[in-house]
């Protein structure tokens, strides 16, 4: 058992469940010591998305370089941490492996517990790594390349989810579209770059326009009682709009073509978000949303959420860091330590990874 009374205020956090290989450490769960993380980005653009057995290799190389300078650039050593937190779920189990597998061999050589934690769960702590008072009951809105889910959060490690995708994960959706468009990987930076450098020149705001748009409207006969994401049907839509360009022969489309496309996208899948948040707060009286994940980076999401939270009278947090909203670390280690905030924890080596959240 590890308990508050034992501890002492540093936590080794492991992240690798996708394509980021992390290691942070953390005191108090909110002051962030060090935050290593390597991104893998590179390697998995030329396939347009995540390869599996790229990313486990990767994680491979680099997970222990990444330990050292963790523990370098905090200024501390392994017996300093009172624990280690690691996300054992969900993601990629090959990937998974790596971190859960580091974690248990510094936690036998060093007799220290260690916490496998929930990777979605971890992300929605990150705002506390910035200041923000993580006070539950909340709502947690998560939105990243493999996850779009809203959580009832009643307490550390005490999640329900409330409302799931029913096909692709929203920024799935966008790595999706970027490609058809011809933008590339990692789509959302590209999209939301592309959609603004529109928006700009035609002095438009980001908001979606009904019959105005190359998009109808996600989900418009979801009863009103229901609470859900889709994100497959626009990648259709998208490849159609794509297709319907006015190109020549062998040419290239015009940026502006592209932007229009891209603007459009982005409008139509965040008045979903915002409406089924808005739902979400009305069902369950919960007044206050933490969002985070990859897809919380977008600066336009962070101010279509915000005006909907103006509007609606909820409290929203998100990290301000576009850093903190994608894959690392400290998350994990400030999520570990609020669980050991919440009285003994049982620890044990014995733990498994899994591509599943709950
Ligand atoms: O949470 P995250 O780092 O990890 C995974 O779930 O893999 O999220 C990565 C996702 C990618 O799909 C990426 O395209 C998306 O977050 N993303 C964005 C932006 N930056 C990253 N989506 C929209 N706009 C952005 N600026």
């Amino acid at each position: 058992m590890t308990s508050p009374s034992t501890a002492n205020d540093l936590v080794l956090g492991i992240e690798s469940s996708c394509d980021e290989t992390a290691v942070a450490v953390v005191r108090s769960g909110t002051q962030i010591l060090a935050n290593c993380v390597y991104s893998q980005i590179e390697a998995h653009a030329p396939f347009h998305g995540v390869v599996p057995e790229i990313a486990s290799r990767a994680h491979l190389e680099k997970i222990n370089g990444l330990y050292e300078q963790a523990l370098d650039e905090a200024g501390v050593s392994i017996q300093d941490c009172a624990c280690i937190a690691v996300s054992n779920r969900p993601g990629l189990t090959g990937s998974l492996m790596i971190g859960a597998n580091l974690a248990k061999s510094i936690a036998l050589v060093h007799d220290l517990p260690v916490l496998p934690v929930n990777h979605l769960e971890a992300h929605l702590y990150a705002s506390a790594l910035e200041g923000a008072r993580i006070e539950v009951p909340f709502l947690g809105l998560l939105l990243s390349g493999g996850n779009s889910a809203i959580f009832e959060v009643r307490g550390p490690g005490q999640l329900l989810r409330i409302a799931d995708t029913m096909d692709d994960a929203l920024g799935e959706a966008f790595d999706k579209a970027s490609s058809l468009i011809g933008l590339g990987y990692p789509g959302g930076p590209r999209i939301e770059a592309a959609a603004r450098a529109y928006a700009d020149q035609h002095g438009l705001a980001h908001q979606y326009s009904g019959e105005g748009s190359l998009f109808p409207r996600l989900l418009k006969n979801l009863p009103r009682s229901d609470l859900a994401f889709s994100f497959s049907g626009i990648k259709t839509a998208v490849r159609k709009a794509v297709q319907d360009l006015p190109v020549a022969p062998g040419a290239a489309a015009q940026p502006e073509h592209i932007g229009r496309i891209c603007f459009d996208f982005q409008n139509t899948v965040f008045e979903l978000v915002a409406r089924v948040t808005e739902r979400a707060v009305a069902r369950t009286g919960i007044r206050r949303v933490i969002a985070s994940g990859g897809v919380l980076a977008n600066g336009i999401l962070r101010q279509v959420l915000q005006s909907s939270a103006d509007r609606k009278r909820f409290q929203l947090t998100f990290p301000r860091s576009r850093a903190l909203c994608t894959d690392n670390a400290a998350m994990v280690a400030a999520l570990g330590w609020h669980l050991l905030q919440t009285g003994p924890v049982a620890t044990t080596l014995d733990f498994d990874v899994s591509s599943r959240a709950l």
